[in-house]
C-alpha cells in the first residue's frame, strides 16, 4: 500500500511542467560555464544581477543601437523592436516565451552578432551565461 501511493506522488510530480525548465536550455548554459571556467580560474558561478546591468548599459560603439534593451525592451517580458529594422521581436524573457535560448547554434550566432554591434567586441563565456541567467529567471 505505502509503496503504490508512493509511486503515485512520483507520476503526479513527473506530470507537472517546470515552467522554465528545458533541456536543451540546460545545456547551453552548462556549455558556458564549463567555457567560463576554461577562460577564468576564478570562475564562480553565474549571476542573473550582472547578467541585467550587461542587458542595460549603454555604450557608445553605435549610437543608435546602445544596449541590449534598445532592441530587447527594457522590460524582456514584453515584445521588442529592432530599432534599424522596426521589426518586431519576441518577448527575450523565458517566462513569457518559453521558446527562447534552447537552439546553441542560434545562441551563439546571435551573441557573437548583437555582441560586437552594441560592444565592439565578442562577449567572454561569462557574460553569456549571465545574460541567460538574468533572462532565465525573469
Ligand atoms: C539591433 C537590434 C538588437 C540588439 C541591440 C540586440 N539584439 Fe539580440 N536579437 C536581435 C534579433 C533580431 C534576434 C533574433 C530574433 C529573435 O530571436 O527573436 C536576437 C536574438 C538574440 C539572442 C538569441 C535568442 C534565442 O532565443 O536564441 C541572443 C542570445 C541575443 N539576441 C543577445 C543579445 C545581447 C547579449 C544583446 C546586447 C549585447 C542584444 N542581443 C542586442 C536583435 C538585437
Amino acid at each position: 500500500m505505502r509503496r503504490v501511493s508512493a509511486a503515485l506522488v512520483v507520476v503526479a510530480l513527473g506530470a507537472v511542467p517546470a515552467l522554465a525548465a528545458d533541456p536543451a536550455r540546460d545545456a547551453i548554459v552548462a556549455a558556458y560555464a564549463a567555457q567560463a571556467k576554461q577562460q577564468d580560474a576564478g570562475f564562480s558561478g553565474f549571476s542573473a544581477a550582472r547578467g541585467e546591468a550587461l542587458y542595460r548599459l549603454r555604450h557608445t560603439v553605435n549610437p543608435e543601437i546602445a544596449s541590449c534593451s534598445t532592441c530587447h525592451t527594457d522590460d524582456p517580458t514584453k515584445p521588442g523592436r529592432h530599432a534599424k529594422t522596426g521589426r518586431v521581436i519576441e518577448p527575450v524573457a523565458v517566462s513569457a516565451n518559453p521558446k527562447r535560448f534552447v537552439e546553441a547554434d542560434k545562441v551563439e550566432e546571435r551573441f557573437m552578432r548583437d555582441c560586437k554591434s552594441i560592444f565592439g567586441r565578442v562577449c567572454t563565456a561569462t557574460e553569456k551565461g549571465d545574460y541567460l541567467t538574468f533572462l532565465i529567471n525573469r
